[in-house]
């Protein structure tokens, strides 16, 4: 998987301390979420709303940069093309699971 990383990303990275989505709107994210039906899967595999997935011990996310690649990956299962502002949207959204900094 190698690309370019979108300006966006490079930008909210090197703001160690910031809040890692500053472009991102949670609200905007949540309907994303429910649109792409983001928690189908999840839920299935954890039950509940599936949003344990996010807080499971064993969390693939360390980073907002992990966070995005996972975004992107789960986009693909369900066939969208998120644009960078959706994927701050989303990250936006999840980071009140993650409470990255
Ligand atoms: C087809 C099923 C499926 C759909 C639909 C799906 N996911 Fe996932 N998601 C998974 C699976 C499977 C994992 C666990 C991946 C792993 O352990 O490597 C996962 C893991 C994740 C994680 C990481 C959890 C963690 O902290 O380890 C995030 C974030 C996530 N999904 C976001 C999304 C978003 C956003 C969408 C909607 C765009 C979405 N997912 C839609 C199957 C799905």
């Amino acid at each position: 998987m190698i690309r370019l990383l979108p300006l966006s990303l490079l930008v909210f990275a090197s703001a160690a301390c910031a809040n890692p989505f500053p472009n991102g709107n949670a609200q905007a994210g949540q309907k994303l979420f429910e649109q792409y039906k983001c928690g189908h899967c999840h839920a299935a595999m954890l039950g509940g709303d599936g949003s344990a997935i996010f807080t499971r011990a064993d969390s693939k996310v360390r980073n907002a940069n992990e966070l995005v690649e996972q975004i992107r990956f789960c986009s693909g299962n369900v066939g969208a093309n998120l644009s960078a502002q959706e994927e701050q949207h989303l990250g936006a959204y999840l980071n009140r699971y993650y409470k990255l900094k």
